[in-house]
């Protein structure tokens, strides 16, 4: 049992692994800024978990704020989720992207030294590898970023392995995600994307309740099965348990680790269309348009490093994703469909 500081704990990733925490007995503190998470996140949460928990409004980039609340809540680990996430405005704001996501975790990581914190699990990406030369990627595959959102998670991994390989951080797990989707089952806590969605699974949602017209497949001429873009969909409650599973890993044996979150198994656009359909019975209309500047083509995890190292396993599939993803969309928008 550990007492585990979330950062933006109200995020989507976030509080789907606190359900799991808490089921496994350890004690979560949530900390979040609220500027992109809904303020009822956390009575939700106590909802589901059926315990409370403290709730800490800061910013990251907060020395005294955070430094006040490690100590307050004698805190033995962090999990570090807060970050800005969308590519395009990394893209056209970088330096919005580098104060909140490396200078925010430098402070984060100064709060911690300042109260002995000294173990943490970052929640890095799997674009850190940019284009890949071939999928299944390893964690040894040669970093690339392609734009500054994956700039800054690779810089705060390589804060993170500095700290670690001097002894200042004892025990950390940087969790490279592939592409999280769907929901808890409870459809209580799920993916709320601020305006026009960038990601598939939320687009399609919004489709079959009618809120969109038609999904966009961003090019059907790519060197894939079926022409359209491959990606590693892992489900949002595999991603959690996966964090519980490497932070007791960490904590039991004081290493530093880099590992891949992903399925393993490579899913294109028409794939997860044609899933969503069967496992909702909703029609999804489409409009093949151009590709979309900066996507690759195909890109999928080797996950056998997570497996070999803390024994975790993706035990959704794509239908499991969907069902849920779409419970949780029906449910927000008021669809009758369940
Ligand atoms: N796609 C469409 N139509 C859409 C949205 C996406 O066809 O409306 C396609 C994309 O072209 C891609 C696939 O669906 O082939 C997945 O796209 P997402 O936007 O859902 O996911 P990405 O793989 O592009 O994005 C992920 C993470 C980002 C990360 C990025 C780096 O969500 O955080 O990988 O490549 F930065």
């Amino acid at each position: 049992m550990a007492r585990v500081m979330l950062t933006g704990g109200a995020g989507y990733i976030a509080s789907h692994t606190a359900t799991v925490l808490s089921e496994r007995g350890h004690e979560i503190v949530l900390l979040d800024n609220f500027s992109n998470a809904e303020r009822d996140v956390p009575a939700r949460l106590r909802g589901l978990i059926g315990r409370e928990m403290p709730v800490i409004e800061a910013d990251i980039r907060d020395v005294d704020a955070v430094s006040a609340a490690l100590a307050a809540h004698k805190v033995e680990a962090v999990i570090h989720f807060a970050a800005l996430k969308a590519v395009g405005e990394s893209e056209a704001d970088p330096l919005l992207y580098y104060d909140i996501n490396i200078i925010g975790a430098i402070r984060l990581l100064q709060a911690m030294q300042a109260q002995g914190v000294a173990r943490i699990v970052f929640s890095s990406s799997a674009t850190v590898y940019g284009q890949p030369d071939a999928s299944p990627i390893r964690e040894d595959a040669p970093t690339r970023v392609q734009n500054i959102y994956g700039r800054t998670k690779l810089v705060t991994e390589d804060l993170i392995r500095d700290l670690a390989r001097t002894g200042k951080l004892r025990a950390a797990a940087n969790l490279r995600y592939f592409n999280p989707v769907g929901a808890h089952a409870s459809a209580v806590i799920g993916e709320t994307p601020r305006g026009v969605p960038n990601n598939l699974m939320p687009y399609i949602t919004q489709v079959a309740t009618g809120e969109r017209p038609y999904l966009n497949v961003y090019g059907n001429d790519y060197e894939t099965h079926d022409g359209t873009g491959v990606r590693d969909y892992i489900h949002v409650m595999d991603l959690a348990e996966a964090h519980a599973l490497a932070l007791e890993h960490i904590l039991a044996n004081d290493v530093a680790v880099t590992v891949n979150l992903g399925t393993g198994i490579g899913v294109s656009v028409l794939d997860l269309v044609g899933a969503f359909e069967r496992a909702t019975g909703r029609r999804i209309p489409l409009n093949i348009a151009p590709r979309r500047a900066g996507d690759v083509a195909s890109y999928y995890a080797d996950p056998a490093a997570a497996a070999a190292i803390f024994g975790w396993r993706a035990r959704r599939g794509i239908d499991d994703m969907c069902r849920d993803a779409w419970a949780w969309q029906a449910r927000r928008s008021g669809v009758n469909d369940l």
